[in-house]
């Protein structure tokens, strides 16, 4: 018998979905060369708090929460009471619902930047919705990014400008297969943390940028004064300031990564962990930035769902009544401490570094050993070990010590043998698993 946790029903529908679906999941980072191919498990059939069940009937601790969509954990009471309730009453109306607006208040209580609130379905939605706002109230069409903003023509365009094989930015590999090329030139990277290279670019395309649209923060807290110097540059051209929180918000801090550093962008898109895994996205804004919107078309059916509006406001609500932030502090801090004991006890050179809310598990590699075989020999002998993960962790309130305890267990035992194949130039001999493929780069690390 396989020491390995029998996939054979993952594998067989991910076989079906090859020619069923093109790309197989609707999300990239869904798809199985992401993990450990062959040995990690597909397809689910059953979740809840910090577990869940895949098709074969194997059970793992879950770090990846549905790409950090899911905060509470799984199937939690709470949401899923108050969405249940809400079904009964209905899930969409003709007229439009109180909640839009018990919800828009509760984001400008939590979100610094909030003023007025506009909805989308998800956060690509929400990016794409902010790029219009911001072309639509500054008359200009350029937008500065740095960071992931969904699969819209607007940001993909980004692709135009760099060598898809080798450059920098943004998704090695991926080239813009179906955007127009007309959008060439009107999106333009730039590298977190650098001011001057910002400065730059805002003085080269001078009066024809609408918009910086960035992640904050995405692995660590940036350093020092770097927000409010973009702020700076922003102001002193004009240019509205516009923060993704769609991954860093929630987690850190419920105010988002601006109600840490103390900078207030002038507007901003919250989703994913919003709704506890509901279908929701928001983008919220001063009122000088928002307002024009009501003069622009941007207008969805689904948009008015009375089940993504209540399970934002009870997430929301949840998160502030169970001490959210105190709780991933510890969650984050605990697995950061075990993972590095771990990491020493087995003598493998490395570090758990990063926030709290991402705790990233970094292994030196020697030179001329392939990175990503390191990383999926990690997954492989995690997924083994009935816990599924990438190389970084996204918690729920729904872990406990005692998960983390196992985590802590499984990844020793995943060091070792990650130390013995280093040692032994054995490294393809222990991969059962297809070597993942590289992630789409989001510039923000
Ligand atoms: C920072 C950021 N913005 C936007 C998105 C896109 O959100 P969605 O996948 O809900 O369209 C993501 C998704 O990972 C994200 O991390």
């Amino acid at each position: 018998m396989s020491i390995y946790p029998e996939t054979a029903r993952s594998q067989a529908l991910y076989a079906r979905a090859g020619e069923l679906i093109p790309g197989w999941t609707q999300l990239i980072s869904r798809r199985a060369d992401q993990f450990a191919r062959g040995v990690s498990p597909v397809y689910a059939q059953r979740a809840k708090g910090s577990r869940f069940i895949d098709v074969d009937e194997n059970e793992y601790i879950d770090w990846v929460n549905a790409v950090g969509a899911v905060i509470l954990g799984h199937a939690d009471e709470a949401v899923d009471d108050a969405v249940k309730e809400q079904i009964d009453r209905g899930s969409l109306y003709t007229l439009n619902s109180p909640l839009e607006l018990e919800l828009a208040e509760e984001l400008c209580a939590t979100l610094p930047s909030a003023e007025m609130v506009r909805y989308t379905k998800g956060g690509g939605e929400a990016c794409a919705v902010a790029a219009r706002i911001a072309r639509g109230a500054t008359g200009r069409d350029k937008i500065l990014i740095c960071g992931y903003h969904g699969w819209h023509d607007w940001y993909q365009a980004a692709n135009f400008g760099v060598d898809p094989e080798s450059g920098e930015y943004p998704f090695a590999g991926i080239e813009p297969i179906g955007v127009p090329k007309a959008l060439a030139g009107t999106v333009i990277p730039f590298s977190y943390g650098n001011l001057a290279q910002l400065a730059e670019l805002l003085e080269q395309h001078g009066g024809e940028v609408a918009a910086i649209m960035m992640e904050p923060a995405r692995s660590t807290l940036p350093p020092a004064d770097y927000l409010a110097g973009v702020q700076a540059l922003a102001r002193a051209h004009n240019v509205i300031l516009i923060f993704d929180e769609v991954s860093c918000g929630w987690r850190q801090a419920i105010g988002g990564i601006q109600s840490i550093v103390g900078v207030t962008p002038d507007m901003t898109v919250v989703a994913k962990a919003m709704s506890n895994g509901y279908p929701m996205g928001a983008v919220v804004g001063a009122r000088a930035v928002m307002e024009p919107a009501a003069r622009m078309f941007i207008s969805s059916s689904y948009w008015s769902d009375n089940i993504g509006l209540v399970a934002s406001l009870t997430t929301i609500r949840e998160l502030k009544r169970r001490d959210a932030e105190t709780r991933f502090r510890e969650i984050g801090e605990k697995l950061r401490l075990a993972l590095n004991a771990a990491m020493a006890d087995v003598g493998l050179p490395g570090r758990c570094i990063g926030l709290h809310s991402n705790p990233v598990v970094n292994i030196e590699v020697p030179a001329g050993i392939d990175a990503r075989k390191v990383s999926t020999l990690f997954i492989q002998e995690m997924a083994r070990r009935g816990i599924h993960t990438y190389m970084s962790f996204k918690a729920t309130l729904a872990h406990t010590d005692a998960d983390i305890e196992q985590t802590a267990a499984a990844a020793r035992a995943a060091f070792a043998i990650i130390k013995s194949g280093l040692e032994n130039d054995a490294l393809d001999r222990l991969l059962v698993a297809d070597v993942s493929k590289e992630p789409f780069r989001r510039l923000v690390r």
